[in-house]
Formats: C-alpha cells, structure tokens, sequence
C-alpha cells in the first residue's frame, strides 16, 4: 500500500480516529480500538446492541479452556487439547431503549459517528447520533478504560441525550454469561455459570470454565445522573439464566441527558480463593466505585503518562509513521504489564480468539528486546521465569517424542507448559523455538548484567536444552559433520527440511552457549553450581564432551557460488523465482495457492537465514550480510507479520533506506491500514515487539555491544528527528537523532561510554 494513499483511520500522533460508521469494517474496527490492562482485555465491542457482524470478545489473562484436539489422522505424540482463552461474559453490554425501540446501529441511521482511541491516555471514545424507525433520535457519547492502576477493573461512562423527543428511555447495564468462543472446535460452551445475584445494590455473576475449573465473578456497580443532578429514576433487577442487569427508567423531553457510570470488577481464581470471589469483588468494586469515574480515570492517566516516559518514540516529520510505533508500543504495554510470571503473550494479545492466547516463540524471538529496553527488568525476567516454570513439562514433551536424560522441548505452542499444537511438521519439527528461548536467556543477561539469573534459573533450562539437541543432530558419514534431519524453519512454506542453516545454527549456538555458561558458573556461583549438578545429573566428563563436538562439526548449507548460506539443503532444486512474478491477484499466496503449490514453490513465508544473520549479525561483514539480503528478500513474500521488521533492520545494516522504510510501514502500519486483509480476526500483537526493533535497531542503529550501547543512526529522508529511551544496565538513555547530531543523554545511572557512529565517547549529558 502506498504510504500517501487515503487511510481509513484518521493520521493523528496520539490517536487513533474513525469518522462514520462502515458496518462493513466493524470487526476490523472492533480489533484496533481494543483495549487492555495487562490482566484483562476488550475488543472494542458496543456497548448498546448491535444485530450486525461482530466478534464479540472479553479475554482474561490466564483463564483458558483445554478445548478438545481436531485434527485429521492423528500421530503419537499429538496432544489432547489446544488451550484456548476464554472468551468472557460480557461486561459492558448497555441496552438502551425508548418506549419499544432498542438502540441498535445496524437498524438505525447513524450520524457524526466517532471513535477514538486516545493511546496517550489509554481510553476509548465514541459518540454519534443515532434515528430510529420513529424518527426519536439519541445523542451518544461513551468513555471507557480498563484501569491500569485498580487492574481488575473496568469503567464506562454512558451519556444519552434524547435529542428530538419525549417518551420513555430506558437503560439496562448487564453482565452477560452467555459467550461463545468462535473459534471452538466442537462448538462446546466453555463455562458454566455458578450464580447470579445481588448484593445490596451491586449485582455479580461467578462462572466456571469447564474442564480447568478456573472460575470468575464480574460485580456491576451503576450510578446515574440525570442532567447533573441524582434523580428518581426507576430502577428494577432483572435476571435471566446467565444474565444479571439493571432496568433504569425516566421520562426525557427533548435535550435531557442521562449519564450512567458503569463500574465492573473482574476477579478471577488465579488470584484470590475462589470461595473468597463474591465478597472480595464487592470490596474491589466499592473501593473503586468510591473513586469515581473521574478519579479513576486521573490515576489510570498518571500510569500511562509515567509508562510513555520510558517507552514512547518520537518521530518527526512522518505523522503516519508517528501514529504506527506509537500504536504498537501501546498495544504491547496494554497486552503485558510483567507483574505476573504465570502469564505470557499470545500473538493477538487480548484483541481476538486466532492461535487461542497461547504462547508461541514469537515471545522470545520477538518482544523480549522491547520490553527489556523500556520496562524495568523484572518484566522482561518474569517471560523468562514462565518458561523455567514450564521446564518439566518441556522434558516429558520431549520423552513422550522418544528423547530422554533430562532434554527438554518446549511446546509450539502452550499455556501451561504442556503442548497445544497439533501439525506434525510443525508440532514435532519446528524446533527452532528451543533456540529462541537459549538465545532469550543469553540476551536478557547481556543486557541487564544480571549474572546470577544464569545461575539461579538459566543454566538448567540451557542444560535441558542442550541435551535435546545432542540427541537430535545425527553424524552424516557423508558428509563428515553433525546433520538435523527433518525440521521444519521459521519459513513454515518448508516441512520437512534436511539441515535449516538457522537450526543448525541455533543449535550449535545454544550447545556453545550452554558450555561456556556451566564454566562461568562453576566459577562464579559454585555453591549453586553444585545444586545444579545435583539437580540435573550432569555429567561433565560424557557430555561437554560431545556438546563441544557437535558445535565444532556442525553441518551449514551454504550456496557456494553466490557465497550465501542456504536456507535448507535442496533448496535451489526449486524454480527460482522472484515473488514480482507473482500475479497481485494471487497474492497472498496462502490463500490463493494450494498448499502442495506453496511447498514446491522457492517462496519464503518469512525471514528464516536473515532472522539467524540478525542473532549472530557480529560474525558477519556487512557484504556477507548484502549478499544475503540479496538473495533472500525478492524470494520473500512476508506472510507472517514476523516477517518484514527482521528484513527492515537488515535492510539498514546494509544502507538500502529505501527499502528499509517500506517494510517498516508494512510492519508498524499492518493493522492500522489492514495489510493482510484479516485485522479483524485481532491485532497482530507479537509482530509489535519487531516493529519496535525495525525503528531502534534499525533507523536507530542501536546495539549492545559488550555492555555498552552503541549507535549508528540512520534516518528515512522524511524523518527530522527521532527520539527514543533505552534501559540497559541499570541506566536510562535518551537519545535524540536528526540528520545533524545524535544525541544521547543519560536520565539515570552513573556516566559511562557509550558509541556513537564508531567513536566511542564519555556519556553524561552529551552532544556528538
Ligand atoms: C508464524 C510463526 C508464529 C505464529 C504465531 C505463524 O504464522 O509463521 O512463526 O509463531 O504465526 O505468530
């Protein structure tokens, strides 16, 4: 898409804005004004009804139904369910009405429709004016958040003025329990709902998840103004099976305006007795409703102005591309606040059901950098304690593969640790993601210092890792080297592939890695290194041995006459085309082409050799890494959203801007200008973590190099100044670039050296 074409939502640097109602987009729309705290998460769902397409979704964090496994021929080793979070009952469903007409807009006529994602202050806005059949018309304006300080609650602010009539209006505000997932695979319920009822004036409903037994109560607290002022409204319970709601009655003549602030505590058992639910959602709920809605609001404010200090990027002179990196670091700190190790990030966050919530690599390989760079250390260390947490459950996946002595294979894709993923060739092959969470643990200590998280919890997970991959390389006479047979890359339109260059690679690595760090730890912790022979049954003499043999004698395809590594052997027995010859009619060709066409075609989903040139990008000359890009980017149809940020930060290695700019619109724009035709399925939250790396790394040209940060800043033409900030080492940077000066100040921590374009310099509050 061209980047000056019109876009649906308007260019704005704080927010995101639609003006009119296109019933058409609603889902779409539904996806990007979501909103989330961490502990919960809402699409952008109306409050009042609405009879037209709609996803309905309110997820909470960590709440999953284990949903029975669909599959065609079923292969040992497939496990019994994919965990899938559940969709919630609805908590700020409004019905409005006046005298027999309900407030719908897919039957009414809709105008001045505004909806405005405010990501400075975290809220969602949207007013309009609506006529019925009647001719009544209703003005509406309606504020909601999900607090980012009381994260277990939610507030709504629903203003209706009766703009041409008198009559009867009516609202009921209600929790709903009866929800659906869409995406079930055998259209079961996941909940089952305990009770209803009312305590005092605060109405609740508690609910079980079926099978997992996770229950949750939502409490409902209303308050009402009538032209500023309390009123005597009539007011009457109403309960249906599943349903719980508040009828509001008053008579309206022309310009009276009804308010009503709708208060919701979420409480769940992960984290109170679920005995304990009912009474401690009301006490959540008083103490809140007590605050009001403004007082909330104002301290849900301070949290996000506090949150952009440290997080924001600012660009200049590109508002479109102001609004896209803007847009995601929002979305990721809404997604994932770190307070709580037992949950992760699945690739659509709390935005929509695709891929169920769970946790996929796309962690590792893709946010960990983000949220180390601009959140205190704990967060980024609570991703990495979740898999630790999950390490035995990662060694039985892998003796229920046929692996054993302690060697672990974290799950494609999990919730608890135990794996959800249900394609062979991706299930049992796809085990690069091994990699990705060796290299997580060497990048989060290289970036924070933190040596001893080595010793208290990475080397196990290291050990298990590098026994796994011992038993899965095999010694190729042929060949005289280590060979891993049938795996399956980042590149998903490849199965079953003979040596992957990046698996190889990683593999080798992580053994390196893994050698290296039982060393360091025998040295530096010994105390602990003793509990972590004990613990895993090391034996050093039988297997640093052989670790050291397979990283010294790892087999690398290479493609000796363009002097490129190869993506996987046999790769060049392909036609080599060129993704420009690909007809646009039959792009994207996952849904165009069958899917025996896409794996005997030379197209690549994603970056697959470049993703690994980018982890080990010190090992290679800036020609070894052009070559490659070369090579690799026209082959490259970028159908995972994965894809473009690790292509543009290459792209800028190199000095292609040009190129670099454009796939980094393609990254930080894929939701807001919809590339990939499916943003209403949710946002495409993990991918967010890249775009943030394609303007620091890439424009930014940052980089850790042996504990001190380095800068080669490289700016799009339409750029005038960049500005970002940087946590590393228990320092705060903020650094300033335009085309005359980089500037790099130094917000807390003691002076240290820092490099700029090659030259290294002291760093107190400095201009180069
Ligand atoms: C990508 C994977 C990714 C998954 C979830 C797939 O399309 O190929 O690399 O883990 O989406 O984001």
């Amino acid at each position: 898409m061209n980047n000056t074409m019109k876009k649906y939502y308007k260019i704005d640097e704080w927010s995101v804005i639609e003006e009119g109602f296109d019933p058409r987009r609603h889902e779409e729309s539904e996806s990007i004004f979501s909103l989330g705290n961490g502990h919960m998460g809402q699409r952008a769902n109306f409050e009042e009804k609405y009879s037209g397409d709609t996803l309905q979704g309110t997820y909470i964090a960590g709440i999953y139904y284990p949903d029975k496994t669909r599959v065609g021929w079923w292969k040992n080793g497939y496990p019994e369910y994919f965990a899938k979070v559940a969709n919630a009952p609805n908590w700020i469903g409004i019905s409005v009405k006046t005298d027999n007409e309900e407030l719908d807009l897919n039957e009414c006529v809709v105008d001045e429709f505004r909806r405005e994602l405010n990501m400075k202050q975290g809220y969602l806005e949207r007013s309009f004016i609506a006529r019925f059949k009647s001719g009544r018309q209703v003005k509406i304006n309606a504020r909601r958040f999900l607090s980012m300080v009381e994260n277990e609650i939610g507030a709504i602010r629903y203003s209706v003025k009766a703009v041409n009539f008198t009559g009867t209006l009516e609202l009921i505000p209600y929790i709903d329990g009866n929800i659906f997932n869409r995406d079930a695979n055998y259209d079961e319920r996941f909940w089952d709902i305990l009770e209803t009822g009312w305590n005092k004036d605060k109405a609740y409903l508690k609910a079980k998840i079926r099978k997992t037994g996770f229950e949750v109560c939502m409490a409902m607290d209303c308050d009402v103004k009538f032209n500023g002022t309390d009123d005597s409204f009539k007011m009457a319970p109403m309960e249906k099976q599943g349903f719980i709601g508040l009828q509001i009655k008053n008579t309206v003549n022309p310009g009276d305006e009804v308010v009503l602030y709708k208060y919701v505590s979420v409480l769940n058992s992960l984290n109170h007795k679920p005995g304990t639910l009912i009474e401690k959602g009301i006490q959540i709920l008083n103490k809140a409703s007590k605050k009001t809605f403004d007082g909330l609001f104002s301290e849900h404010v301070h949290h996000w102005e506090e949150n952009w200090l440290n997080s924001d990027i600012i660009i200049k002179g590109d508002p479109a591309a102001q609004q896209g990196i803007r847009f995601n670091i929002f979305q990721l700190n809404q997604t994932y606040t770190g307070k709580d190790e037992r949950l992760n990030i699945g690739p659509k966050g709390f935005t929509g059901e695709k891929y169920g919530g769970s946790t996929y690599w796309d962690t590792e390989a893709f946010l960990i950098p983000f949220y180390l760079s601009t959140e205190p250390t704990y967060v980024a260390r609570n991703l990495l304690i979740y898999r630790y947490k999950h390490l035995e459950h990662a060694i039985k996946n892998a003796e229920k593969l046929g692996f054993n002595h302690g060697a672990a294979l974290f799950p494609m894709v999990t919730m608890n640790g135990e794996e959800c993923h249900n394609e062979w060739e991706i299930t049992f092959e796809e085990i690069h993601r091994n990699g990705a969470i060796a290299y997580a643990i060497y990048s989060y200590i290289n970036h924070t210092g933190e040596t001893e998280y080595l010793a208290e919890y990475g080397l196990e997970v290291l050990i298990a890792l590098s026994r796994f991959w011992r038993q899965r390389v095999n010694w190729s006479d042929v060949k005289g080297k280590y060979v891993i047979l049938g795996v399956t890359g980042p590149n998903e339109y490849e199965n079953n592939v003979n040596n992957n260059w990046y698996t190889n690679k990683m593999a080798a690595w992580t053994l390196k890695y893994t050698t290296d760090s039982i060393d360091f730890v025998m040295n530096e912790y010994p105390k602990r290194y003793q509990q972590i022979l004990k613990k895993t049954k090391l034996q050093y003499e039988a297997e640093i041995p052989a670790w050291k043999d397979i990283f010294n004698n790892m087999y690398y395809p290479m493609l000796e006459e363009r002097a490129v590594f190869l993506q996987q052997e046999g790769y060049m027995d392909k036609e080599q085309r060129m993704v420009t010859e690909i007809p646009r009619e039959e792009r994207p060709i996952n849904q165009h082409w069958s899917w025996d066409r896409i794996l005997r075609s030379v197209f690549i989903k994603q970056a697959d050799v470049l993703q690994g040139i980018l982890c080990f990008e010190h090992e290679y000359s800036t020609d070894t890494i052009r070559r490659n890009f070369d090579f690799y980017e026209p082959r490259t149809v970028h159908e995972s959203s994965l894809s473009p940020c690790i292509h543009s930060i290459l792209a800028n290695r190199i000095g292609e801007a040009e190129k670099a700019y454009e796939l980094y619109l393609r990254t930080s724009r894929l939701d807001l200008d919809d590339y990939n035709h499916e943003v209403s399925e949710g946002l495409h939250i993990t991918s967010m973590g890249g775009t943030w790396m394609s303007v620091v790394l890439g424009f930014g040209g940052l980089r850790f190099k042996d504990g001190m940060l380095s800068l080669s800043p490289n700016l799009p033409k339409k750029w005038k100044y960049l500005s970002f900030t940087i946590n590393f080492r228990g320092r705060i940077f903020r650094i300033g670039i335009s085309d005359k000066e980089t500037e790099v100040r130094l917000l807390k921590g003691d002076p240290c050296k820092v490099e700029i374009n090659g030259n290294v310099v002291n760093c107190h509050q400095l201009k180069y």
